[in-house]
């Protein structure tokens, strides 16, 4: 028995006149003779030959697109255009059979409208082969990237009973039976008969946790899905997301910003080494698309040329303050062409404000800092000037917020008075204020929002397209 090899192992061979094997599905049949078969272990499909003469009819009506076979036969010089290597049939098998009539992916070029309908089946497509291989790539990056540094990669719970960002939009983990709720004596309802004693949500940050880590090891990272309950019916957000949020002990805000420029340039050029052919694939892709559009919507840079100008420049960096200054002055600004207009200081950014200083502004990467404490979070540290936090986010274009972090509150005083400021419980972070208490240390970490970084290496436009099975408002399908 021969063993079976993969489709992208024998298009690079050059073991003529030997005898293989490969299984696949067949994503075209002409002419009963000339099958595309293709395994998934590269978009290339790999030709086979078929001898119809010798072929039952019956057989022969069951190689379909769609459909499942093994392949026997021996690998040849092709004489066709557009491939180095053919398989010879001596045998096929139907290992499953595809209805023509009924599959829904048939041979022509869909909308990603229609196959995100058909979300378990669009992996079969090149464009979803090359997308989540693209995706696996930047995952493995970021794990050797962080391995490399001395990082360790903590697990934070999916399951937590505190809200890590203060933002109210959490999804409320229950075993309650909601048609007999337990209530307590003033008619609430009583939490204490829950699965865990007590109301519990899934995560929408290991940030917390991962602090409590770094404190410990110096530095790690966490790479998790989170959760966020917002209601937000964008191209750039997701319910359900994967975040990579490094925290690290004895830095500031300027160890921060590097660690992240560091590691994007890294991931990004991990990807362009790695999926040469995937790249250059979605890079067409892309050019195809911008030929649907007006010549001045266009954008200036091909997919390839956006990740290289990533590459070879420096991150703009700039204060909040300085921010506002370039958006008050601006033509969309003067104009009234914002949808939210920056009137003044303590203004928080849209996307269309963030989106003009990355992609008509600097026409570059931008790292944002010093926010106003008040559109910030409870754990920022505080500035000198008692107005602005040590925030800092990162935007890219097409992309607006890739990056957000901060320097971390390490002063116990000055931590409880925000939480109180802003309603933050400090009774159910105890454990978190802890580490202000036991040998508190500067200390500063970001989230990267890991969709947002497949969607800008890819050229995708749309979240939805670059997580397997995307969840967001009245939709939890697959
Ligand atoms: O800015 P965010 O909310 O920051 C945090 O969660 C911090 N705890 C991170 C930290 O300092 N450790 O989220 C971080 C990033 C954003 O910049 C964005 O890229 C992504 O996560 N993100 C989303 N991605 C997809 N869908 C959503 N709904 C997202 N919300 C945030
Ligand atoms: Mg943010």
């Amino acid at each position: 028995m021969i063993r079976r090899q993969q489709i992208n192992d024998l298009l690079k061979s050059t073991a003529f006149n030997t005898e293989v094997k490969v299984m696949g599905w067949v994503k075209t049949f002409r002419n009963n003779q000339f099958i595309a078969l293709n395994d998934g272990s590269c978009m290339a499909n790999i030709q086979v030959v078929v001898d119809f003469n010798n072929t039952p009819e019956n057989l022969l009506k069951r190689i379909t697109t769609g459909a499942a076979i093994t392949v026997e036969g021996i690998l040849v010089e092709s004489l066709g255009k557009g491939q180095t290597v053919e398989i010879k049939a001596s045998k096929v098998e139907i290992l499953g059979d595809s209805d023509a009539e009924k599959y829904p992916l048939q041979p022509k070029k869909h909308s990603l409208e229609f196959l995100r309908e058909i979300a378990h089946l669009r992996f079969r497509t090149n464009t979803f082969n090359a997308v989540f291989k693209v995706r696996h790539a930047l995952a493995f990056a970021i794990h050797q990237f962080y391995n490399e540094r001395g990082f360790v990669y903590m697990h934070t719970p999916v399951i937590t009973a505190s809200d890590a960002e203060g933002a109210g939009e959490m999804f409320r983990v229950t075993t309650l039976d909601f048609d007999h709720t337990p209530r307590t004596e003033d008619g609430k309802v009583d939490f204490s008969a829950d699965f865990f004693g007590r109301s519990t949500n899934l995560t929408v940050s290991g940030q917390l946790e991962g602090e409590l880590a770094a404190t410990a090891f110096g530095k790690i990272y966490t790479f998790g899905p989170t959760f966020r309950a917002e209601n937000s019916n964008t191209t750039r957000h997701l319910a359900e997301f994967w975040m990579i949020e490094p925290e690290v002990a004895f830095a500031d805000l300027e160890n921060n910003m590097e660690l992240a420029e560091d590691m994007m340039k890294y991931v990004i050029s991990y990807a362009k080494d790695h999926c040469a052919e995937e790249l250059a694939f979605l890079n067409n892709r892309l050019l195809e698309e911008e030929k649907q559009k007006p010549q001045n919507e266009r954008s200036e840079l091909s997919l390839l040329e956006k990740l290289d100008f990533c590459l070879n420049n420096d991150f703009q960096r700039l204060t909040y303050t300085e921010a506002i200054d370039i958006l008050k002055a601006s033509k969309p600004n003067q104009k009234k062409q914002f949808k939210y207009l920056i009137e003044g200081w303590g203004a928080d950014l849209q996307s269309e404000h963030e989106r003009y200083l990355v992609e008509k502004h600097f026409k570059k990467p931008v790292i944002l800092t010093d926010y106003p404490k008040d559109i910030k979070s409870f754990y920022m540290r505080l500035n000198d000037d008692g107005k602005t936090v040590a925030a800092m986010d990162i935007l890219f274009p097409g992309i607006g917020e890739m990056i957000g972090g901060s320097q971390r509150e390490e002063r116990l005083d000055v931590l409880t008075k925000r939480m109180e400021e802003m309603g933050v419980p400090q009774d159910e972070l105890w454990w978190y204020l802890d580490t202000r208490r036991f040998g508190t240390v500067p200390h500063a970490g970001f989230g990267l929002g890991f969709e947002r970084l497949v969607l800008f290496v890819t050229g995708m436009t749309n979240i939805r397209d670059v997580i397997a099975f995307p969840r967001f408002p009245k939709s939890a399908e697959f």
